[in-house]
C-alpha cells in the first residue's frame, strides 16, 4: 500500500540523542513507571501527544519576525482576526493561551450549577471546565462511536435522537449550548459527517440552543469528509469547513493542533453579549483582548498556521502518515483501534496482552516496554488514567477499554521513523509474553496518571492466577 510522501523538505533539524536501553531502563524506573516522568531528551520517536508539538514552516518562523508587540492593536492580531473570519466565519475573535483557557471564559460566562453540557464526546479538559462551574458534561456520540470495531466512517457522531431525548427533558433552560468535538479526541480521532452537524443544528434549532464547535482538528475533519461523505469529492477542505461552520454559532478552539504552532488559541463567536462578558473577564485572567496571553509573533504563527493547515497536499500526507502505520500493524495482526482516525492511532491493550488482567494495567505495561525497549513514547487510555475505587464498595472500576495512543505530530517524523514504530510495535507483540503486569505505588487523589508510580509484578507474583 503507498502513502502519500512528505510535501516538504527539511531546512532546520533537532538532532537526537543515541541513548542506550541501560540507560532507558535507569530512567524509567527512577520515573516510577511514569512516562510522564521520563526526561525527553532521552525518547526517540515522542508520541506523548499531538498538541503544541507541530514543525512550523519556513513562512511561520520567517512571521515571528514580523510579531508587533503593541500592548493594545497588534497588527498580527488582526491578521489573525481576519483569517479566522475567513475560514470559520465568526465575527467576533478572542485569542487565548491555549484551547482549555476559551473553553474555561465561555463556561464561566454561559454556565451555572445544574446545566447540562451535550457533546459527542468532552475531552479531559473539557469536560473539566464544564464541571468545575458545576454543571454536567454529557457525552451523546453514536453507539458505533464506543466500538472499537465498528468500521462506522463518522465514529464521531453525535447521536441526534439522544440528543432530542436530552434536550426534551431537561429544556433550554438548563442547556445553554451543544458542543461537537471535531475530530473527536477522546473516542479515537473519529470524524463527524456534515451530515450529523446539519441534524444536530436542526435539533438544537427546535429547542433554540445554540451550537459551538471544539475546532481543534477541524482541517482533519473536513478532509475525512471530502474523502469519505458523498457530494464532497469536488469542494475543497476550505469550503467543507466554511459549510460546517456556518451551521454554528462558533468555537473554541486549540491552536495546538491544527493550527500549527506551539503555543495558542482562541474562541470565535456571533453572540455579541457573550462577548462583551467573555472579553471583560480575558483581560482579568489573560490579557488585553488584542493578545489574550499571546505575544504578537505567536497571533502571526497561529494566523499563518491555519491557513497552511488547509493545504490539501499536507492532509493527505499527515493523514496518510497516520493510516500508513495503522495498517501496517493491522496488517501484522496487532490489535487497534479501527479505522484510525486523524490524529493518532490506538493499540487495544487487552486484546494485545490477554494476559494480563486490568487490575494490572495492561496499557501501562505496554508504554513501559515501547520506551524501555525502543526509546518510544506513547500513552496509556486506561485502567491507569481511568481506573478508581467505587466510593460505596471500595471496589476497584475499569474502564470497558483500555488503550495505548500513538498521537503524531505534524511534519515532524519522517516516513522511515514511523516505520520504526510500527516494526518495533510488531517486534513487541512477537514478544508479549514477556511482558510483566504493574502494580501501583503512588497514586494521587485526582489525575493520578500523571504522578501515579508503579512497579513490575516478580516472576513469581506474575505466574500467580490473575485475579
Ligand atoms: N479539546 C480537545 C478535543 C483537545 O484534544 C484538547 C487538547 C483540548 C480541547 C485542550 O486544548 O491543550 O490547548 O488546552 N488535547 C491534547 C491532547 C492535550 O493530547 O489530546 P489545550
Amino acid at each position: 500500500m503507498r502513502f502519500p510522501a512528505e510535501p516538504f523538505r527539511i531546512k532546520v533539524v533537532e538532532p537526537l540523542r543515541r541513548v542506550t536501553r541501560e540507560e532507558r531502563e535507569r530512567l524509567i524506573r527512577e520515573a516510577g513507571l511514569n512516562i510522564f516522568s521520563v526526561p525527553a531528551d532521552s525518547i526517540y520517536v515522542d508520541l506523548l501527544t499531538d498538541s503544541g508539538t507541530s514543525a512550523m514552516s519556513d513562512h511561520q518562523w520567517a512571521g515571528l519576525m514580523m510579531g508587533d508587540e503593541s500592548y493594545a492593536g497588534s497588527k498580527n492580531y488582526y491578521h489573525l482576526a481576519e483569517t479566522v473570519r475567513g475560514i470559520f466565519g465568526y465575527p467576533h475573535v478572542i485569542p487565548t493561551h491555549q484551547g482549555r483557557m476559551a473553553e474555561n471564559l465561555l463556561f464561566t460566562t454561559i454556565l451555572k450549577a445544574g446545566d447540562v453540557v451535550p457533546n459527542n464526546i468532552h475531552f479531559d479538559t473539557t469536560r473539566a471546565n464544564v464541571e468545575h462551574q458545576g454543571a454536567e458534561a454529557r457525552d451523546l456520540v453514536i453507539d458505533e462511536g464506543l466500538d472499537p470495531a465498528s468500521l462506522h466512517p463518522f465514529k464521531g457522531n453525535l447521536d441526534p435522537v439522544k440528543l432530542e431525548r436530552a434536550l426534551r427533558q431537561l429544556g433550554r433552560e438548563r442547556v445553554p449550548l451543544v458542543m461537537l468535538t471535531v475530530t473527536n479526541n477522546s473516542g479515537g480521532g473519529q470524524p463527524v459527517a456534515m451530515a450529523n452537524v446539519r441534524q444536530v443544528r436542526e435539533v438544537c434549532d427546535r429547542h433554540g440552543v445554540p451550537l459551538i464547535f471544539d475546532a481543534c482538528r477541524f482541517a482533519e475533519n473536513c478532509w475525512f469528509i471530502q474523502q469519505r461523505e458523498p457530494g464532497y469529492a469536488d469542494k475543497s477542505v476550505r469550503e467543507i469547513a466554511r459549510e460546517m461552520f456556518a451551521l454554528g454559532h462558533g468555537c473554541t478552539m486549540s491552536a495546538k493542533k491544527d493550527g500549527l504552532v506551539n503555543i495558542g488559541g482562541f474562541l470565535a463567536l456571533t453572540n455579541a453579549e457573550w462577548v462583551e462578558k467573555i472579553t471583560n473577564l480575558l483581560i482579568l485572567v489573560e490579557g488585553f483582548p488584542t493578545y489574550g496571553g499571546l505575544a504578537g509573533r505567536d497571533l502571526e504563527g497561529m494566523a499563518r498556521g491555519l491557513e497552511e493547515v488547509l493545504n490539501e497536499d499536507y492532509l493527505a500526507f499527515r493523514i496518510g502518515q497516520v493510516a500508513q502505520l495503522a495498517a501496517m500493524l493491522d496488517q501484522a495482526g496487532v490489535p487497534i483501534v479501527k479505522p484510525p482516525g486523524g490524529h493518532a492511532v490506538y493499540l487495544d491493550a487487552r486484546r494485545f496482552l490477554p494476559h494480563l488482567p486490568q487490575s494490572q494495567y495492561p496499557g501501562q505495561a505496554l508504554v513501559v516496554a515501547l520506551y524501555r525497549d525502543f526509546g518510544i513514547r506513547a500513552v496509556e487510555v486506561g485502567s491507569l488514567m481511568f481506573g478508581h475505587r467505587d466510593a460505596a464498595s471500595g471496589q476497584m472500576v475499569f474502564p470497558e477499554l483500555d488503550l495505548v495512543r500513538l498521537a503524531i505530530p505534524r511534519r515532524v517524523y519522517t516516513t522511515e521513523q514511523i516505520r520504526f514504530v510500527g516494526e518495533s510495535v510488531i517486534q513487541l507483540h512477537h514478544e508479549k509474553q514477556r511482558l510483566k503486569g504493574l502494580r501501583l505505588t503512588y497514586e494521587a487523589p485526582v489525575l493520578r496518571h500523571f504522578t501515579a508510580r508503579l512497579e513490575e509484578l516478580s516472576d513469581a507474583e506474575a505466574a500467580a492466577p490473575a485475579r
